[in-house]
């Protein structure tokens, strides 16, 4: 098991803002970036396979009534994922796909699984490509990840929540979890440094801009941040420390 906590630059849902959310395009344009991770969103389709997606329906990205379940692969495979205008629409994939494509390269994956039930075959995928080292298993579900550490004793496991409350820091105790993933607006440094007293790798969510993206940074958060525009957050990264605002 992959034991360092490297601050990971993610491009959510691939370089999402950019390119149509968890497609081909969005994910290559996040390595152009130079992210060094990749957030995804795992749901079942209509006939069982894993696909990569995040809504519950696919009217927002797809213009379609219903969700992924609603759907077979086969007539996914014709539907195509829209985002901001100009994108360049692009498909759905699976989480076999993704993971044959992106699995083997030098990337940290954080794996939301965004629906109930997905946990085991999304675990066992992930074990065929031999990369669970390489993953952290997120969910804002709590007994998602509850499944999860019913399924495997070793697997990093990082809670996605709003706030920081008592609650949720002990339901992370509860199962283990390697890392906490508060919403940015939640931290600041005393924050993360009392989370990283309490042991936990710390991660950041919810970064809208710029602005948010340097407050995160100040916090020093560990764990890195899912962002949709991983080319800034290497610029700032490569910035002299006191620019970005790391020095307080
Ligand atoms: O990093 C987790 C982040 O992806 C949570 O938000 O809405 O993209 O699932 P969402
Ligand atoms: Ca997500």
């Amino acid at each position: 098991m992959r034991v360092t906590n490297m601050f990971i630059n993610y491009a959510h849902r691939g370089a999402s803002a950019y390119a149509p959310e968890n497609t081909l395009s969005a994910f290559y344009l996040g390595l152009q970036m130079r992210a060094n991770g990749i957030e995804t969103d795992v749901r079942r389709s209509k006939d069982g396979h894993l696909v990569l997606f995040h809504d519950d329906t696919m009217e927002k990205t797809a213009g379609i009534p219903g969700g992924v379940k609603d759907y077979t692969l086969k007539e996914l495979r014709h539907i195509l994922i829209y985002g901001q205008p100009g994108f360049v629409p692009d498909h759905i994939v699976t989480l076999e796909e993704f993971l044959y494509l992106f699995g083997y390269r030098d990337l940290t994956f954080a794996v939301e699984i965004k629906e109930r039930g997905v946990e085991e075959d999304t675990l066992n995928l992930i074990r065929k490509y031999k990369i669970a080292d390489k993953c952290i298993f997120t969910s804002f579900d709590y007994p998602s990840l509850v499944r999860l550490r019913e399924l495997d004793k070793e697997i990093r496991l990082g809670y996605l929540f709003k706030k920081l409350t008592a609650e949720n820091l002990q339901a992370a105790a509860d199962i283990r979890c390697f890392q906490v993933c508060p919403h940015v607006d939640a931290l600041d440094r005393e924050a993360v440094e009392r989370l990283h007293r309490m042991g936990y790798s710390v991660r950041a969510w919810g970064i809208q801009d710029e602005e948010a993206m340097k407050r995160c940074l100040d916090a020093g958060v560990d764990g890195g941040m899912t962002i949709n525009f991983p080319d800034k957050l290497t610029a700032a990264l490569e910035r002299p420390a006191e620019a970005v605002g790391l020095n307080g």
